[in-house]
């Protein structure tokens, strides 16, 4: 089962570079947006921490320009990783998972299971490159609709916000399209209601 997703993701995980890449383009010269680094820096989870830490203030406050009131204090929730991991889907990024109090069983969900309605996933990141460069990255989002709400994507709604709190996409909202390849991915999970969960060495139990 492991295996099989690993093999998926490396598979998949050029398409988003690319995806990504372009995104970069489109928005290139409207900040400087790190979406996606060629070269992540190898670091320790102290490194990790250490540079996340410095960085939390600055990416909350980025975040919250995008006014988007189901994000608003994540870094408050419960998060299920001891330190930000490279997530080779998400652009090459360093990554943290956090859920908020009524996505109670996203930790221990099991075949056939799902989150309840209202159930927030937000996963923040930020990029380290080789030169030791630290910048925030992209959040990613996702939201348990109301049944029936987005037949589509299973009711889950996919928002993808830029470190300076611009919408790159939303599923219900503007530029639906540019997110529409987050639910394609997420599908290979459609049993574990379409989510992940963090890899096996960083999990931590919430
Ligand atoms: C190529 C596959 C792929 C794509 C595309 C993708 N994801 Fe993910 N996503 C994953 C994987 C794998 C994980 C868990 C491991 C990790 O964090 O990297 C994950 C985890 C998440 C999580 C934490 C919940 C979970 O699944 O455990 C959120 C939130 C999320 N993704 C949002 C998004 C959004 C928003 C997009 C589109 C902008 C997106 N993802 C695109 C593969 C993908």
């Amino acid at each position: 089962m492991t295996i099989d997703f690993q093999q998926n993701f490396q598979r998949t995980a050029t398409a988003i570079a690319l995806l990504l890449a372009c995104a970069n383009m489109a928005i290139a010269d409207e900040q400087d947006a790190h979406l996606a680094i060629e070269n992540p820096a190898e670091l320790s989870k102290e490194e990790a921490e250490a540079f996340y830490r410095s960085l939390t203030r600055r990416m909350a406050r980025g975040y919250a320009a995008a006014r988007l009131d189901m994000i608003r204090n994540y870094q408050n929730w419960p998060v299920f990783n001891d330190a930000p991991y490279i997530s080779a889907t998400h652009g090459q990024r360093y990554v943290n998972s956090y859920a908020n109090r009524m996505a109670h069983n996203y930790g221990t969900l099991q075949e056939g299971e799902a989150l309840p309605a209202g159930s927030v996933l937000a996963k923040d990141s930020m990029t380290v490159t080789d030169e030791g460069n630290v910048h925030p990255g992209a959040m990613f989002v996702m939201e348990k609709l109301r049944e029936g709400a987005s037949p589509d994507t299973a009711d889950w709604r996919y928002i993808m916000v830029l470190p300076d709190g611009s919408v790159f996409g939303d599923t219900t909202g503007n530029r639906s399209a540019a997110v529409a390849y987050c639910h394609d991915c997420h599908e290979q999970v459609a049993d574990r209601d379409y989510t992940f969960f963090v890899p096996e060495e960083y999990r931590v139990a919430n």
